[in-house]
């Protein structure tokens, strides 16, 4: 079968089609054949080798974590039929014509393949983070890069819950974030007033999803550090702030987000073999919705 390999750390362009074998699925396994595959942040940060110490892949390694596709072949006790459409988490990489899925559900027929592929690493990231900072309806929450794709399902989902939102974003993010019922506020310099004059009542709990360097002027805001999670700025270790990342992968989580009808805007969608130009997309931090590959 196709997929995009890579047989070293590097530049985008170590993204390479080659030709791997077909993977055989084993007990509780489907095969997939891949209509959709996410592109996430962390897809280019392991391409790149900046998680070589925490998170070292072999090599030649297939990247991808999430898909949406068609039940190809069923390894013992999995419950599914061949043509059934699924999505979920891959067990080996996503970008490729085939991949081994365990914690896969049915996709709604409402949901497009990318929509699909776009919804479990943001979905469970969004919902883990929410439920450890403990948000309650009538609290206040700022999430940084409400934006982006895992802030756009937690701003979702605590809107819904009954929270008020504050939500960081560009300037050309702005109106989307309103339109998903936060209360929008430019980040960059100046953010902390800025926050302070839409939200003058205080804020309960700070959700970084973003990574840009806001853990202090957040702590400040919330006037201590136990309601602050971040997701993507490292320098929370040194500073004794709470990280928090792997959650569960499971169909449960997966049930939650669409009984919970939370959805992501398609982004760009790339072929297979374009998948070094998505990783320049996502890796600009603007996509602005969810790039994919898709077959
Ligand atoms: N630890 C975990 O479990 C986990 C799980 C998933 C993701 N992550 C990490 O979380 C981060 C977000 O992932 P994602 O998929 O949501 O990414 P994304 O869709 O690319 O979103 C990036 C966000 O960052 C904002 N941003 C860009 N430049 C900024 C700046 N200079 N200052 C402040 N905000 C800025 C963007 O806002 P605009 O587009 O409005 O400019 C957007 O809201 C990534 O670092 C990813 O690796 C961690």
């Amino acid at each position: 079968m196709r997929a995009i390999t890579i047989t070293q750390y590097g530049e985008p362009d170590v993204l390479r089609p080659a030709e791997v074998p077909l993977p055989e699925p084993g007990r509780g396994q489907v095969r997939v054949a891949v209509k959709a595959a996410g592109v996430n942040p962390i897809d280019w940060k392991i391409r790149s080798g900046a998680m070589a110490e925490v998170r070292p892949v072999e090599f030649p390694h297939i990247l991808g974590l999430e898909l949406a596709g068609v039940v190809d072949a069923v390894g013992e006790g999995a419950g599914f039929a061949v043509g059934d459409e699924v999505f979920g988490w891959s067990d080996t990489g996503a970008y490729a014509e085939y991949a081994l899925a365990t914690n896969v559900i049915r996709k709604p027929a409402g949901l497009s393949w990318p929509e699909a592929a776009a919804l479990p690493i943001a979905g469970e990231t969004a919902l883990r983070v929410l439920g450890e900072l403990e948000v309650k309806p009538g609290e206040t929450v700022v999430i940084h890069g409400a934006s982006g794709q895992v802030g756009r399902i937690a701003t979702q989902a605590a809107v819904a819950l009954g929270a008020t939102v504050v939500g960081l974003a560009g300037s050309s993010s702005l109106d989307e974030v309103k339109a998903l019922g936060a209360r929008p506020v430019q980040y960059g310099d100046g953010w902390v007033e800025r926050v302070r004059a839409v939200a003058p009542d205080g804020v309960d709990a700070v959700f970084d999803a973003a990574g840009f360097g806001v853990l202090g002027d957040s702590v400040a805001l919330l006037g201590s550090p136990g309601r602050l999670i971040t997701i993507a700025d490292p320098a929370a270790y040194a500073q004794g702030l709470k990280f928090s990342a792997g959650g569960e992968e499971s169909a449960a989580v997966l049930e939650d987000l669409v009984a919970r009808g939370l959805k992501l805007k398609p982004g760009s969608s790339y072929a297979l073999a374009d998948a070094a130009e998505a990783h320049r997309e996502s890796a600009t931090g603007h996509a602005g919705g969810k790039i994919t590959l898709t077959l």
